[in-house]
Parts: structure tokens; sequence; C-alpha cells
């Protein structure tokens, strides 16, 4: 595996790489688990060529997020890439993708505007806006992103096909714990009384959608659910809801394509997390 920092170091990596046959992105910002390294595979199974970034991108952290504390584990994270056969890491520097005088940003209304747009304001802006610029620097044939962040991935597929950047978005499913909770570089945040509580969030999630599924009335099956997460620990629910998969509208009764979705506060961690209904 090749890790080049600078863009005029990708640029020539990249030559060779397309001359060679198709490539497929896998964005991330690293303190990479199998849930990233699911999306390596599926990138691999996608495309001749894997490239993968590491990118800690400041744009999307609010104030008094956690960017300052966010896990940075170069070395691990290379040869975690290394071993399971990507091909090329970028890990562009702030000035490189941010140079002083930056002054646009993508902004992806509709999709946007609920859950994660409105309880972090601001956090797709720079989702958008740094996915736009690493798809445009890179050009993949393919770029691949989890479900498990569900609306950014709408957000990103939207970006896309807007901006006609002629990629095609894939999404991959959830790595879970053995006990459910999904993979998240913020997961290191847990303490271990904390992390023995989480797996209340897919918990709750799966006995929502179980409940949703036989027919109960939807409003009480959320309460419940919104209930049980702060029964087991968790300080805060920003949303506990069922959506259209598509809109991202909410729901209060089954129609089309549904997704549950959360987002919980456990001790000084947000936890997020979805399924399908
Ligand atoms: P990050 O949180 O590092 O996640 C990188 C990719 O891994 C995203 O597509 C995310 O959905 C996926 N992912 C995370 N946990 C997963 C799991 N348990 N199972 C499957 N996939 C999982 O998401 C970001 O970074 C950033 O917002 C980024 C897209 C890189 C833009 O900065």
């Amino acid at each position: 595996m090749q890790t080049v920092r600078r863009s005029e170091e990708l640029a020539l990596a990249l030559g060779e790489m397309r001359a060679a046959g198709t490539v497929a992105l896998v964005p991330t910002m690293g303190a990479l688990h199998a849930g990233h390294i699911a999306l390596v595979a599926e990138a691999k199974r996608r495309a001749d060529h894997v490239v993968a970034t590491i990118f800690v991108n400041p744009m999307q952290f609010g104030a008094g997020e956690d960017f300052g504390r966010y896990p940075r584990r170069q070395a691990e994270d290379s040869e975690l890439l290394e071993d399971n056969g990507c091909d090329l890491l970028w890990t562009p520097a702030v000035e490189d993708i941010y140079p002083a005088d930056f002054a646009t940003k993508v902004s992806v209304s509709g999709v946007s505007d609920r859950w994660e747009g409105e309880a972090r304001p601001g956090h797709f802006d720079g989702v958008a806006t740094v996915v736009a610029k690493l798809l445009m620097s890179v050009r993949p044939d393919v770029a691949v992103f989890g479900e498990k962040d569900f609306q950014q991935l709408a957000v990103i597929r939207r970006m896309a096909a807007d901006l006609g950047l002629g990629v095609e978005i894939v999404g991959a499913p959830t790595v879970r714990e053995p006990d459910g909770l999904a993979l998240s570089s913020r997961n290191a945040y847990l303490s271990d009384d904390e992390r023995r509580h989480a797996a209340a969030l897919p918990n709750a999630l799966n006995e929502a959608a179980r409940a949703i599924g036989t027919g109960e009335p939807v409003s009480p099956v959320l309460e419940q659910a919104k209930q049980s997460l702060l029964e087991a620990g968790f300080s805060r629910v920003d949303y506990f809801a069922l959506i259209d998969a598509n809109t991202f509208e909410p729901l209060d009764g089954p129609a089309g394509e549904m997704r549950l979705i959360a987002a919980a506060v456990i001790g000084s961690t947000r936890l997020i997390d979805n399924i399908a209904v």
C-alpha cells in the first residue's frame, strides 16, 4: 500500500492506478474498526483498486463537539488498511483540503434538514463539502459509505447526483459487536459501565421494529423506546423516530420503505444507530 499526503503525490499515484483499471474510494476519519474494513472489502468487490482517505474534517464538527479529542491512530490504521488489501491511502493535511482562502460550502437541503441536521447544525454542510472535495480529487468510479450513518449516506447520494459527479455511491450494512452495538470510533469514549449499557440502543431499535412490524401503533412504541433508553442509563434522547427511508420525513404509521433512526447520549458520548423496518 502506498501512502500519500500532498495532492500532487495523490495525482501521480492515481494516474497509474486509473490507467490499470477502476478505482473505489472509502473516505474515513480514521480510528478504524471492522465497520470501516467491511467498506474496504465492499470496495474491493466493486473495483480493481481501493483508495482510502483518513481526514478528521474540522468543518463537520460543531463548537463544543469532539474534534480535539477525536481518536487519531494513524500507524495502526495504516497497518489495518494494508492488511486488508487497500492499495492507496491519502491522508491530506487540513491546509490541503481547506487552504487559507477556501470559501465554498456544499449544502444539501431536504434530506439534511431534520434529525442529525437539526441536532448538529452545519454538520452535513461539512460532510457534503469535504466528500465533494475528496470525490473530485480522487475521481473514483465507486465510493462506499456505511448505512451506520444512514442520513449521511442519503446526503452524499443527493450531493453526488445533483453535482453530476459521475460516481456510483454504494451503501454497506452496519457492522455490530456481538451484543448488537454498532461499531463506531466514538465507542472508545465509553467507560466499561457505559459500554455495558450502550447495547440498550440497538435493543430498543430492534424491539421497536418488531412492535411496528406486528402492527402496534407507532407513537407509543417510540415513546416506550425512548423511555427504555433513559432507564438503561442514557441521559438524553435527541430523537427516536420512524421515517420514510427516502425523504427522511417522520411517519406516524407504516408506509413504504421505512427506517428507525435514533441518537442518544450516554455519559459524554453521543451514539447514533438505525435499522430497516
Ligand atoms: P467515519 O465516522 O470514520 O466513517 C467512515 C465510514 O465508515 C462512513 O461511511 C461510515 O458510515 C462507515 N462506518 C462507520 N461505522 C460503521 C459500522 N459499524 N459499519 C459499517 N460502516 C461503518 O463518516 C465519516 O467518517 C465522515 O463523515 C466522512 C464520510 C469520512 C466525511 O468526513
